[in-house]
């Protein structure tokens, strides 16, 4: 069998968040097994009433069978270890933004997982390059970039670092497809194309609300009604974690060193507050007890 048929049935998510809980359930949703891994028992339990609430979601509007969902949920088996004992094909990480956290990740999995298993990050901003200098056979890491909510967002971003094979890009290509996303295919540079567009943007509307040009309300209804934006810049900065964006400005900065892209003081100014968006439940805007 060619690399780019390799069945992948089996895989491994490291870290239960938002992002790694969405990537567990359209794995499992396309019929593949999942051990959904995270050190903390109680996160592992959101991850579980989150992927419900999704499935439960899409049974509502006609999209999955009550089926489907039962045997997409009796395929996610929730870990507190990567397992030893079970040869997966394929293993995406979704720790925290931090390449020694990463890094210990794939140095873990490349020690009991078998040596042929693709290692996948679903990093915003860190090197696929610099994490596959951590495992033996660094052609088989590649970044598999995620959008929030997974489910319902379309793009894979496939992420090829200096040392991905060809067959391992392909084998993730064919599998986004199989997800029922479509994969784009990007170099490993900071930011790929995704954050390195997104970013700057936001970080704008950062510097629009710090300099009084306008209300946050006016600003986002600008790109909204204007450009036809889902969410406005500041209402997405607060969906997507105001930490997170600061972090992903802090590569782009130091990494394409240019004065561009250097973070705007309001941002350092609510980070440091602890505003961090939905998530804290305030960040730009209030969400009362939201989370989500
Ligand atoms: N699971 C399943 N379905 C979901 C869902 C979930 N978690 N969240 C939303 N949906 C579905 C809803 O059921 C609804 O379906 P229908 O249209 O078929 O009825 C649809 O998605 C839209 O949801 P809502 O009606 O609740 O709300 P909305 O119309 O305001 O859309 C949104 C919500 C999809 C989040 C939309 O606002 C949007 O696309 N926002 C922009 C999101 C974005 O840009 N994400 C990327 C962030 S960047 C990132 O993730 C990566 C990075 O590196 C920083």
């Amino acid at each position: 069998m060619a690399d780019t048929e390799r069945d992948i049935n089996r895989a491994t998510v490291v870290g239960a968040g938002t992002m790694g809980s969405g990537i567990a359930q359209v794995l499992a949703t396309a019929g593949i097994e999942v051990d959904l891994v995270d050190v903390d028992t109680s996160q592992l339990l959101r991850a579980q009433a989150a992927i419900e609430r999704s499935l439960d979601r899409l049974v509502q509007k006609g999209s999955l069978t009550a089926r489907a969902r039962d045997q997409s949920l009796a395929l996610i088996r929730p870990k507190t270890k990567i397992d030893a004992a079970i040869g997966h094909e394929l293993l995406i990480e979704a720790v925290t933004e931090d390449l020694t956290a990463k890094q210990a990740v794939f140095a873990q999995a490349a020690h009991v997982l078998p040596e042929t298993a693709l290692l996948a990050s679903n990093t915003s901003s860190i090197s696929i390059t610099a994490l596959a200098s951590a495992v033996s056979g660094p052609e088989r890491v590649l970044g598999m970039h995620f959008f929030n909510p997974v489910p319902v967002m379309k793009l894979v971003e496939v992420v090829r670092g200096q040392l991905t094979s060809e067959a391992t890009t392909q084998a993730i290509v064919a599998l986004a497809q199989r997800l029922g996303k479509t994969p784009v295919v990007v170099n490993d540079y900071p930011g790929f194309v995704s954050n390195r567009l997104l970013l700057p943007m936001l970080n704008e509307a950062f510097f629009t609300l710090m300099e009084g040009v306008a209300e946050k309300e006016a600003i986002d209804q600008v790109m909204k009604l204007g450009m036809n934006h889902p969410m406005g810049p500041l209402e997405l900065a607060d969906f997507i974690g105001l930490d997170v964006c600061l972090h992903i400005l802090e590569v782009l900065h130091r990494d394409l060193g240019d004065d561009k892209y250097r973070p705007c003081p309001l941002l350092r100014r609510m980070v440091a507050a602890g505003r961090l968006g939905r998530k804290t439940g305030v960040g730009f805007y209030e969400y009362g007890g939201r989370r989500g």
